[in-house]
């Protein structure tokens, strides 16, 4: 017998991409892309988007999928056993990112399954502007639901590959698409609905300025679940025999179009009750339950969005924890079992502090709260400066290894290789430093 243990590996090829499309769709697509398509000229950014994902998003993904697989490793131990020296401290700027975005998405994932229960038991009559601060604001409840929420993340973790991320991604990403669905039927059927797609679609190229093109970038890039190393994870659980390419080609797809389709929930239903979109957590938490407390059976609309919201949630959590339990299953020789409920109670503590913060019951730090700096500090550093090196790493550093990995061995033709060589060499490094860049006004 071989004393190491053979690695879990996806079931299905389908699973695969479900749960990196799971990892992808989160609540950045879901309250933050309809926003800032809406603030940037509509069509216009969305033509730039997704030019954006497919030339450095996609460039990136593919990069990190074929360090995961060839590897077999988590974040850092990938870095250590393909080049060594420095380089693992990509992977762990990687597992440090994973950390603080799971503890403050681990709370907004808590106010999702609360805000299933409360549009049943009065939101649709109260203020939803008092509602909210009376919620967030009772600090017990609050870190209960978070608790709760980071239970079922820690939960699937906990069941491994298989039998953990892939079954659920398998029954949740249908079910979210066809919540999605519903919810755009009932959107765009609302009379007046056509100003919502109006302001959501109607390109203004005037708006696109260079301010729209990094918003773009950044946005690409967190809704991708890049620069951490999470699809470095992933791809430690593919076999051999798997194509890479076409997997990041259909993740980026299945990604922009959730982000696309959430826009023509949120705009047509705002608009046909006349109410401004406001941003984040104001729009969701705040407009939106206005919006259906205006509408005829506005609890159900009200509920099956926050569960679209709590799927999307719960995805993404998922893989921000397993990204850190990789580490302390591979590294640190930790069973999957500690890993998980240690490093996922770990993370549960050190998202309280974004409670209390949210609370007003810590100060602020330059006009920002723990939650806003945490994601700050995980976004607009960690992640932009981790894809930066993933990108140097395999254009420069790794390229004989990378081409060999993304054509399994020279077996399967991969026709924009060079292009996407000098994707990784020279146009993803300077559009990443262009983002991190502009993205460090504090
Ligand atoms: N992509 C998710 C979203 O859109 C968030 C997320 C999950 C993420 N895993 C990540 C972001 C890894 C960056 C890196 O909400």
């Amino acid at each position: 017998m071989s004393n190491e243990t053979q690695r879990e590996q996806w079931g299905t090829r389908w699973g695969y991409i479900l749960a990196c499309a799971g990892s992808a769709v989160g609540l950045g697509n879901i309250w933050r892309f309809p926003y800032i398509t809406g603030l940037h000229g509509g069509a216009a950014f969305v033509l730039i988007y997704v030019i954006l994902v497919f030339v450095i998003g996609f460039t990136v993904m593919l990069a990190e999928m074929a360090i995961g697989r060839n590897s077999q490793l988590n974040a850092v131990g990938a870095f250590r056993k393909i080049k060594g020296g420095a380089w693992p401290i990509v992977g762990w700027m990687g597992v440090t990112a994973g950390f603080i975005i799971l503890s403050y998405y681990g709370v907004i994932g808590g106010w999702t399954m609360a805000y299933v229960l409360k549009s049943f038991t009065g939101l649709m009559q109260a203020d939803a502007g008092e509602a909210f601060g009376s919620f967030v604001t009772n600090v017990p409840i609050v870190i209960a639901w978070q608790a709760f929420f980071m239970f079922v993340t820690i939960y699937i973790i906990y069941k491994g590959i298989g039998e953990g991320i892939e079954k659920y991604c398998r029954i949740l990403m249908p079910s979210l698409f066809v919540v999605l669905l519903i919810l755009i039927v009932r959107a765009v059927t609302l009379p007046g609905a056509g100003a919502g797609i109006a302001y959501y679609l109607k390109p203004d190229f005037s708006k696109l300025t260079g301010g729209a093109f990094g918003a773009a970038l950044g946005q690409a890039f967190f809704s991708l679940s890049l620069g951490m190393g999470c699809m470095i994870t992933y791809g430690s659980y593919v076999g051999k025999k798997e194509t890479l390419p076409g997997a990041a080609f259909q993740v980026c797809f299945l990604d922009t179009a959730v982000a696309f389709l959430a826009g023509l929930v949120i705009f047509p239903a705002v608009f046909a009750f006349g109410i401004e979109p406001g941003a984040g957590a104001g729009l969701t938490f705040i407009t939106l339950p206005n919006v259906f407390g205006k509408m005829p059976g506005g609890m159900i609309w009200s509920a099956l969005f926050f569960v679209l919201l709590f799927v999307a949630a719960l995805t993404s959590a998922i893989s921000l924890l397993e990204v850190v339990a990789a580490y302390f299953i591979d590294e640190m020789k930790w069973s999957r079992t500690k890993a998980a409920w240690v490093m996922g109670f770990c993370i549960f503590l050190l998202g309280i502090p974004s409670v209390l913060g949210v609370a007003g019951k810590l100060p602020t730090l330059a006009g920002r709260d723990f939650l806003d700096s945490a994601d700050f500090l995980a976004s607009n550093i960690l992640l932009p400066l981790g894809g930066l090196f993933i990108a140097l790493f395999v254009g420069w550093f790794w390229t004989e290894g990378a081409k060999q990995e993304v054509t399994n061995d020279g077996t399967v033709p991969f026709g924009i290789y060079t292009l996407w060589l000098w994707a990784c060499r020279v146009v993803a490094p300077i559009a990443i430093a262009y983002i991190f860049i502009t993205g460090l006004k504090w």
